[in-house]
């Protein structure tokens, strides 16, 4: 049965104090579930986070990290300094990482061998533009991006990989995907993993879809056969919203 997973991306926001309020108001309202529930504070807000919520129900992830040991990387942060304060899944290939960071499959492989290295979970995003959508090149796209950076992985490997689904253009803009669109290109996104590995792997994948979730679309979102829960940027910041879409899985 593949996992039910609910992760809340928090991005560039929220201070500690900011932090602490959400994480106190989140573990108040958590209903029961048999999903996961997770969220990616900042890089400074997430020994603070994991301590608060270590003994809950709610786990706290990266939201990046670098492919590197240690060493000369001004700014970074590596698997081990994350494993070292509790963190054990990391975010990788989110948009914004590739579009202002300049994070290229090449890269995000490597970003992906370092995790497992260390024996980190990882919730790999990926997705088309507008323009490759509109030129119908959305799943030729979208495959080459898992493609060149996963499918180096052995089957024992995707243990750890749990799939984010994120078409650029439902990111941040309150243009969701429809639950059509997105069961689609899971089932596109399934299909291929069982191409390239098996129909079992394929099935025990959680495929998310994150893009404007918000608690009135999630449920018809979630219903999807192929969908296994969501990615969630702006509608993470507002407890009740997130619990919303808890409470939708
Ligand atoms: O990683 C999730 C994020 O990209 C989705 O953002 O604000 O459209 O829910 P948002």
């Amino acid at each position: 049965m593949r996992k039910k997973i609910v992760a809340g991306n928090w991005k560039m926001n929220n201070d500690l104090a900011q932090t602490q309020t959400l994480i106190s108001d989140l573990k108040k309202s958590l209903p029961a579930t048999d999903a996961e529930v997770k969220i990616a504070p900042t890089y400074t807000n997430l020994y603070p986070a994991y301590e608060a919520l270590k003994d809950s129900a709610i786990e706290v992830v990266a939201q990046n990290m670098h492919q590197e040991e240690n060493g000369a990387y001004t700014g970074e942060i590596s698997a081990s300094m994350l494993k070292s304060v509790g963190i054990k899944t990391v975010i990788l290939g989110h948009s914004e990482r590739r579009a202002y960071f300049g994070e290229d499959d090449a890269l995000l492989a490597k970003k992906v061998d370092t995790a497992i290295k260390h024996e980190m979970d990882i919730i790999f995003c990926f997705g088309e533009e507008l323009e490759d959508r509109k030129s119908d090149n959305h799943f030729k796209l979208v495959e080459s991006q898992l493609k060149n950076a996963l499918f180096h992985l052995e089957a024992a490997a995707w243990k750890r990989i749990v799939l984010a689904y994120e078409p650029v253009w439902a990111i941040g803009t309150g243009e969701t995907a429809s639950p059509e669109q997105a069961q689609e290109m899971h089932e596109f996104i399934r299909k291929t993993l069982a191409d390239k590995y098996s129909q079992d792997l394929a099935d025990s994948i959680s495929i998310l879809y994150g893009g404007s979730v918000k608690p009135a679309n999630a449920e018809e979102i979630f219903s999807k056969p192929d969908v296994d829960g969501g990615l969630i940027g702006g509608a993470a910041l507002k407890a009740e919203d997130f619990i919303g879409i808890v409470k939708a899985i």
